[in-house]
């Protein structure tokens, strides 16, 4: 048994050897080359790999609308899609690696992926901290821009929310230090280079689409180290290089209120945030959208993107044997964000006002998420039944 004083030696050490990868990450960060402009590409390769619990249902459906609306593209060779084995949990484990070797060297082989979602161990459990299979391909692809659409037309909320995908709280949140029955620390890392990237993505999407204001979201009162240089980065950039926007700013806590507050919501627009608070404001906006079983999320690189959906495997609908009832909705406004991306926006345009139908309260067929709806297949088809007609 080690005693306390190796326990913080080793940190120490631990700690060194974090700052020396993350000093190296930033570095990095700042020689990256021009962007991949997919729209220019003679062959796009989408690969696709379904997950966990429901995962490699709702994909397979996402996958079929794919190939439905691209089959020119793909009967012509400028577009193929790609299946992609060995993302699951238990493979997972058995490799003891969030992505196993070959099955990251097929990702990398490929030019934008649709995911499902990948059940992630939770810690403190005494099972080995193995990273979650998400975090790792964002890290490994480099997507530093999770980008997710929110609306609600009735109040005309129109919401996109930028949160930064591959650092903050998630970078170093498998490697934290411990000293057995006194304490454990996680790190948070925020960067420079991985600021700046973040808030021109958020700032160039805002001209680009008309908008005229950008919320930074922070805890800067208290996260003073991390969150400050954020905050500090956001305005700088928005003086500097964006005088048409506005940018204000509010505190994580505050804004998770204001999201509910139905005569403040409608004003906000665009927002950029560090990662944690990224991840849990895009799940209270979906549940205000209709769940977050409606949401789609772009993860955006330089030179790939994946397209997910925002929520988890679900693994307690397959425990009740539910599976073959979940709802597709989510891989479906994915699938949509990534036939944009490859420059397919007609299509994108066309699947958007499918789903708008399929999910409005008209629709024709109903999917609960339960036995008493439709299955998931039976709205895949009714989805490229209603593409056929518009
Ligand atoms: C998300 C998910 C992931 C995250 C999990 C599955 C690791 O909640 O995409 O929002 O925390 O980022
Ligand atoms: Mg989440």
């Amino acid at each position: 048994m080690k005693n306390k004083e190796q326990y913080i030696a080793e940190a120490v050490s631990k700690f060194e050897t974090i700052l020396r990868e993350q000093t190296a990450r930033a570095e990095k960060m700042k020689n990256d080359g021009p962007a991949t402009d997919f729209t220019k590409k003679d062959h796009i390769v989408i690969g696709c790999c379904g997950g966990d619990g429901i995962g490699p249902i709702i994909t397979a459906e996402a996958r079929r609308v794919l190939e439905y609306l691209l089959k020119d593209a793909v009967a012509s060779g400028k577009v193929e899609l790609r299946d992609i084995e060995g993302l699951t949990i238990e493979n997972r484990i058995a490799c003891d690696k969030a992505i196993p070797d070959d099955v990251l060297a097929a990702l990398k082989a490929c030019d934008v992926i649709l995911k499902g979602p990948t059940t992630t161990p939770k810690g403190g459990t005494g099972a080995k901290d193995l990273e979650s299979a998400n975090v790792a391909m964002r890290r490994e692809l480099d997507l530093f821009a999770n980008v997710r659409p929110v609306s609600i037309p009735a109040e005309g909320v129109d919401w996109t929310f930028f949160r930064e995908n591959t650092e903050g709280e998630y970078v170093l949140g498998s490697r934290g230090v411990e000293i057995p029955d006194e304490l454990c620390c996680d790190f948070k890392v925020i960067t420079d280079a991985g600021t700046e990237r973040i808030a021109r993505a958020a700032f160039d999407f805002a001209v680009k689409n008309g908008k005229t204001k950008v919320t930074c979201v922070t805890k800067a009162n208290i996260m003073k180290k991390t969150d400050g240089k954020f905050s500090r980065i956001c305005h700088e950039i928005c003086e500097r290089e964006y005088p048409t926007l506005t940018l204000d700013e509010w505190y994580i806590d505050i804004m998770t209120a204001k999201l509910v507050d139905e005569k403040a919501r409608a004003d906000f627009q665009v927002f950029v945030l560090p990662n944690l608070y990224g991840d849990i404001i895009t799940d209270e906006a979906a549940q205000l959208q209709g769940g977050v079983g409606t949401a789609g999320s772009a993860n955006i690189g330089a030179h790939y993107a994946m397209f997910e959906a925002i929520h988890g495997s679900a693994p307690r609908m397959i425990e009740r044997g539910d599976g073959d009832y979940a709802n597709p909705a989510s891989m479906l406004r994915a699938a949509e964000m990534l036939l944009r991306h490859i420059g397919f926006t007609a299509e994108a345009a066309k699947l958007a006002k499918a789903l708008d139908i399929c999910t409005s309260s008209d629709a024709e067929v109903v999917i609960t998420g339960h036995r008493d709806g439709a299955t998931c297949r039976e709205f895949g088809d009714y989805v490229m039944r209603v593409c056929e007609s518009l």
